[in-house]
């Protein structure tokens, strides 16, 4: 990917009405002037994303979809298309949050349905994987994250490492207060990137981003950012806080202290 600043995205979930995304996107448009290092993304729900455009018009921050349908339209009540997402000013979409696949019971089918879906929308794609706690304590993990790729991706000739991103997100650490260690973290992203090689032989395994994911915050961002192959953060918790975002967005770019 030609930009290599470090992506510092915000998860919000189901948080936050379309005003106080509004006054959050208006407080961060100021505070980010001094971050040309690095590249925001914001996640609202959906509810938000038209109001919130506005707030980020004529900025470099950029916006997206927690989660979309495969289809472009059709009769699924409570649902959200890509072209929806794109009309709302978004660039970005998540596909495959733990949250979506352990409590909505999304399968890695329905995931790999939604990626080309995204990309032929012209949606750029934040691909979540992780292992769960019972996972990592078996060894299991680079299996987890082999199966998840591997069926997520399935059908995929090329890996467009400028519109696809992948996240690993420990699911024991998402939400938890527990964060990988350097050394699981720096593990797991290796791993990945092997993975992606294995699947699309050819992908110089730098082009590829990998996020991290799982209680991130100010106070361990220092130490997660500098670990290799880590090409930046989805924050969840830590992000609903403007200045804490903000914060994680200042430590990112001194400590991988890109050319702007
Ligand atoms: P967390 O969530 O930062 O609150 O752990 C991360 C995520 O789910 O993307």
């Amino acid at each position: 990917m030609s930009d290599s600043r470090p992506i510092i995205a915000a998860n919000w979930k189901m948080h936050k009405t379309p005003q106080e995304g509004y006054r959050f996107a208006q407080q961060l448009v100021t505070k980010a002037l001094n971050l040309p290092g690095v590249r925001f993304i914001l996640f609202p729900s959906a509810t938000g994303l038209f109001h919130i455009q506005d707030a980020l018009k004529d900025t470099a921050i950029e916006l997206g979809g927690q989660n979309m349908h495969a289809a472009q339209e059709g009769a699924y009540t409570g649902e959200t298309s890509a072209p929806m997402l794109t009309a709302c000013g978004c660039r970005w979409v998540i596909i495959g949050h733990s949250e979506r696949r352990h409590i909505f019971h999304e399968t890695d089918a329905g995931i790999r349905a939604k990626i080309p879906a995204a990309l032929d929308a012209g949606l750029n794609v934040i691909l979540c994987i992780g292992e769960r706690l019972e996972e990592r304590r078996d060894g299991s993990t680079e299996d987890i994250l082999r199966r998840q790729l591997q069926g997520d991706l399935a059908g995929m000739e090329t890996f467009p490492a400028d519109r696809l991103i992948i996240a690993y997100e420990p699911v024991w650490a998402i939400g938890t207060g527990v964060v990988a260690t350097p050394k699981q973290a720096g593990e797991a992203h290796a791993q990945v990137r092997a993975i992606l090689q294995e699947l699309f032989p050819g992908l110089p395994g730098d082009d590829a981003k990998i996020l991290y994911g799982g209680s991130v915050k100010s106070a361990n961002a220092a130490q997660l950012i500098q670990i290799p192959g880590i090409d930046g953060f989805l924050i969840g918790g830590a992000s609903l806080d403007v200045d804490e975002y903000v914060k994680i967005a200042e430590i990112s770019q001194i400590e991988t202290k890109v050319e702007s």
